[in-house]
């Protein structure tokens, strides 16, 4: 692609992705690349200027990051942030020491140099996020010092080098004037220009699949999600009906999501779907298995098999199927190519995409390089409907991981209701789209009720509704009470079987999001 690029070299701090966002905010493509990263895989994204991200290590550590100081040498721009500062102090000649106390949190900033063109239109004192064990000492020769806190360095600049750094974090939202210093390094030092744009993605992606995939046919499995439906609608838009959809009913979606996502899918956006009702035969390999892990097995495992008959299948109707698209997004991408160490597997997910490499199949991945949010932004380019891009994430196991104990037809159909409720409710309130999720639980447990003159014994039904950036930590939502009545007292009311409803208040960490 021949938009301009930043690279953001990751030293393994949580916020690296933060400055990527950031970066991309002001329509300037911005890559991570482990800071590993050789110089010829920099220059492979012709970027107009490199910046050094924090990390958790010292420079002095025997594991810290070995990152090669030549990056300082490439005659681009660059600029280091917090280790990046550390490191770049380190390799050119200055000097960091431990510092007595860690610094983390709000700290007040003054501006030494206030001609530097990373400062402009900042003012003099600043307010930012610092967060950081060492600090710079003595300063590499040929740099000043542009900024300070009461006691220690907070930014050094080697203008005729090209090279700046700052301690504090100017991609965390606390320092509140962080988007401006990173839009004088990439727009005023880079001079980079603001072209990634969603209909600059479109049309150099569509044409970059046109080429990969040439007259060759692709297959795609869909979940009805925002991610799988825009990189489908994407490669449609390249190949036409040479693209084939498949979406399986595995007895476990929503109520009325196979008819759903069919018209949306097929009526709204025109794609080329086969539609596969396999609900039989997933509720019978669920039938008696109640450990959530093996649950989330059988239906990974039922699904290739589906799958995999249908591409055979397509692949016999086309003369040959060579293509597989997935929705893959960019932070998956960057956890698997990460310098932090894999982090344990508390759930084994099984997204509709995860196909067995036995199919033979090339990848087509078109959203690699986008954050959630710019798929959105793509999606809306497209024309695609709201409620695809709007949706709440859904997992690939479906109702199958809400459904606590053993999974029957009876109690898919009692979640299934008492999930439209919430939805409803949760829309009609004007909340579904601040949500991160919103959702039912159907627990195995029985209690007592009344109803009219009758005892009831029946099933209790859990609401969840959180809060969340990524699903990686989660906030429950204090959901209006008036909210949560309506929605308990239509979930008792309307559907038989459950006389009971309790509200989930826990957050992410220590409970997951699912309860299974
Ligand atoms: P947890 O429950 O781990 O969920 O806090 C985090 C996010 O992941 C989704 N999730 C899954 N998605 N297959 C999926 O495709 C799965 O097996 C699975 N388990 C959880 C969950 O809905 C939330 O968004």
């Amino acid at each position: 692609m021949d938009t301009s690029s930043i690279v953001i070299l990751d030293f393994g701090s949580q916020y690296t992705q933060l400055i990527a966002r950031r970066i991309r905010e002001q329509n300037v493509f911005s890559v991570v690349l482990p800071c590993t990263a050789s110089l010829d895989e920099i220059r492979a994204q012709k970027p107009m200027g490199i910046i050094l991200s924090g990390g958790p290590c010292s420079v002095y550590d025997s594991d810290a990051p070995a990152a090669n100081p030549a990056v300082l040498e490439m005659n681009l721009p660059v600029l280091g942030i917090c280790y990046g500062l550390q490191f770049i102090t380190h390799h050119l000649g200055g000097k960091v020491r431990s510092a007595d106390k860690r610094e983390y949190g709000n700290a007040e900033v003054s501006v030494v140099d206030k001609e530097l063109p990373l400062f402009a239109d900042m003012p003099t004192d600043l307010t930012v996020w610092m967060s950081h064990g060492d600090e710079a000492i003595d300063l590499p020769p040929g740099f000043h010092l542009t900024a300070k806190t009461a006691n220690a360095v907070a930014g050094i600049a080697n203008p005729e080098r090209r090279i700046w750094a700052v301690q504090f974090h100017p991609e965390v939202h606390h320092t509140k004037q962080g988007t401006t210093l990173l839009r004088n390094f990439v727009f005023n030092l880079c001079k980079a220009k603001a072209d990634w744009t969603p209909a600059h993605f479109i049309e150099s992606t569509v044409a970059a699949i046109r080429e990969k995939i040439g007259d060759g046919h692709a297959i795609c499995a869909l979940s009805g999600g925002v991610d799988s439906s825009v990189a489908a609608v994407l490669v449609h838009k390249a190949i036409g009906d040479r693209l084939t959809c498949v979406f399986v009913d595995n007895g476990v979606l929503r109520k009325n999501e196979f008819f759903k996502v069919q018209d949306n899918l097929r009526s709204k956006l025109g794609l080329n779907l086969v539609a596969v009702d396999a609900s039989t035969r997933f509720l019978s390999k669920l039938a008696g298995v109640t450990d959530p892990e093996t649950k989330r097995k059988v239906i990974g495992n039922e699904f290739i098999e589906v799958f995999d008959d249908e591409a055979a299948r397509i692949s016999q109707q086309t003369g040959g199927v060579d293509w597989l698209v997935q929705g893959t997004l960019y932070p998956d991408v960057i956890e698997s190519s990460s310098v932090k160490g894999p982090s344990q597997t508390i759930k084994s997910h099984h997204n509709v995409g995860g196909l067995p490499e036995t199919m033979k199949l090339k990848l087509v991945e078109p959203l690699r390089d986008l954050f959630k949010d710019e798929v959105r932004r793509i999606g809306r380019d497209l024309k695609m409907p709201e409620d695809i891009l709007q949706r709440q994430p859904f997992p690939g196991p479906g109702l199958a991981v809400r459904i606590l104990g053993e999974i029957t037809p009876e109690r898919v159909a009692l979640l299934q209701e008492a999930d439209d409720i919430v939805v409803e409710e949760i829309k009609k309130a004007g909340l579904y789209q601040q949500i991160w999720q919103s959702f039912a639980v159907l627990l195995p447990v029985k209690s007592v009720g009344v109803m009219g003159d009758q005892r009831t014994y029946a099933y209790t039904c859990a609401i969840r509704a959180v809060h969340s950036e990524d699903g990686m930590t989660a906030d429950w939502v204090p959901l209006p009470y008036d909210v949560l009545k309506t929605i308990s007292s239509r979930i008792v009311n309307e559907i038989h079987g459950i006389n009971r409803v309790v509200y989930d208040i826990t957050s992410k960490p220590p409970g997951t999001i699912e309860w299974e």
